[in-house]
């Protein structure tokens, strides 16, 4: 484990020293990519997702998360579904991950669109057409999505395994790193933390700032509300680490900017959303989005940016074209075919895109 996220940032900057630039893959994905192949994909994906979320609204939030934790560990290439198998524990059977939910929904999307053009549409595109009807059906942004993403075959769970952002996060190292291995913005971070609007926590996640801050028996964080506080440890009772927390619990299923008033007014329920307070830029955009919430301008406003910030995420380490390959089942690769012709080139995109994100991945808490 890390000591400090100074810890964490050497770590992630000895490695992209290492790692080969990945190449610009996404020049690849295209708006409507199934029009001739499957031009029904994208209504099937927001039918399907429309019937679950009105059955369970906390559907959404899920399969934001789920996308989330997909790109920013080994990119958009659907790693985060797969199994472990004998021999190899995988990403989704990776400590942090076991809040991580929505599995089912994507299987159930995808067994639907293979139902209507069998082995056409990737499971990365499943989940990334899912996560942004999400955002649609929780009354945020329709968000225009290329598609063309191809499924890996890589899914380890070490790759995780730096994941989390220790308790006081430096979140300039962090804004630092993002800048310089996924070209995000500071205002990125401020923007993708905005999903929080929607969805839950485990009270594992949280737990540390209320009982045990700083390492200290008993201590909680200082800059999280009082009153917040108390009510939380009500919530989440010491060693309860399976209970799911609403991040935004006054408006938790509903994509607006009620988030940015939560952390502005120290309720942020996150460490890293208590970050956001501590760089200059995010804070502003924190306070700015705060101060105006409520107001239609400033939706629209938040709106337009996380659509851009989502589609940069949605680009991350994507195979498309001769890479990776259209999965049959989501949570298996495919079987092995001897006229494949998915290359060991593939195989090595995807596994550099994997180290690389992975080390980087304090960001997947910053999305959760
Ligand atoms: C974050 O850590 C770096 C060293 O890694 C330091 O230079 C910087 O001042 C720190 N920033 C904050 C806001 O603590
Ligand atoms: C798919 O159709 C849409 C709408 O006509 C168009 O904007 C888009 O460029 C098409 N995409 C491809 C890859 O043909
Ligand atoms: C980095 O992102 C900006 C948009 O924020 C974009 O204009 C630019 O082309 C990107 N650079 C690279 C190398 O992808
Ligand atoms: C906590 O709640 C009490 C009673 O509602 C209120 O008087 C107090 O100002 C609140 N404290 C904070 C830090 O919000
Ligand atoms: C909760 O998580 C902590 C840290 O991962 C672990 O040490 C503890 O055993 C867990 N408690 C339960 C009840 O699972
Ligand atoms: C907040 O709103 C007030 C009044 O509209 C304005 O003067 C101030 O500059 C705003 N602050 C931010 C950070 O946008
Ligand atoms: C991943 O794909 C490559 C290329 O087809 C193949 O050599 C490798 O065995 C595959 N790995 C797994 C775990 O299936």
């Amino acid at each position: 484990m890390m000591a400090s996220v100074t810890a964490a940032a050497r770590a992630a900057a000895a490695v992209l020293l290492l790692v080969v630039a990945a190449p610009s893959a996404d020049a690849h994905l295209a708006m409507g990519a199934y029009n001739k192949t499957c031009p029904q994909a994208e209504d099937v994906v927001l039918k399907e997702m429309t019937s679950m979320v009105a059955k369970s609204p906390d559907v959404a939030g899920a399969v934001l998360r789920l996308f989330s934790v997909d790109c920013f560990v080994g990119g958009c290439e659907g790693s985060i579904l797969l199994d472990s198998t004998p021999g190899n524990t995988a990403e989704k059977d990776a400590p942090l991950n076991q809040g991580v939910r929505g599995y089912e929904v994507v299987d159930a999307i995808k067994a639907k669109l293979d139902a209507a053009c069998p082995a056409v549409v990737s499971c990365a595109d499943t989940l990334a057409l899912a996560a942004r009807d999400s955002v649609r059906l929780t009354k945020g942004p329709f968000i225009p999505l290329p598609t063309g993403r191809r499924d890996g075959n890589r899914s380890v769970a070490a790759d995780v395994a730096l994941n989390s952002p220790p308790p006081g996060a430096n979140i300039t190292d962090i804004i630092a790193l993002f800048a310089t291995k996924f070209n995000l913005t500071a205002k990125d971070v401020a923007v993708l933390s905005g999903a929080h609007t929607i969805g839950k926590a485990r009270c594992s996640t949280v737990s540390p700032r209320l009982y045990n801050f700083g390492g200290q028996n008993g201590a909680s964080d200082p800059t999280l509300d009082a009153n917040y506080t108390a009510t939380l440890r009500g919530q989440c009772k010491p060693g309860d680490n399976a209970t799911l927390v609403y991040l935004d619990p006054p408006t938790p299923t509903t994509f607006d900017t009620d988030y940015y008033a939560l952390v502005a007014g120290n309720k942020g329920l996150l460490s890293t959303d208590a970050a956001l307070l501590l760089d200059a830029t995010t804070s502003a955009y924190v306070a700015r989005q705060a101060n105006a919430t409520a107001t239609a301008a400033a939706a629209s406003e938040f709106f337009a940016d996380f659509a851009t910030s989502f589609v940069a995420m949605s680009k991350l380490g994507v195979l498309t074209h001769h890479n990776g390959e259209i999965r049959q089942v989501c949570s298996k690769v495919n079987p092995p075919s001897p006229s494949s012709s998915t290359s060991t080139a593939a195989a090595q995109l995807t596994a550099t895109g994997g180290l690389a994100v992975a080390l980087l991945a304090l960001a997947v808490a910053l999305v959760l």
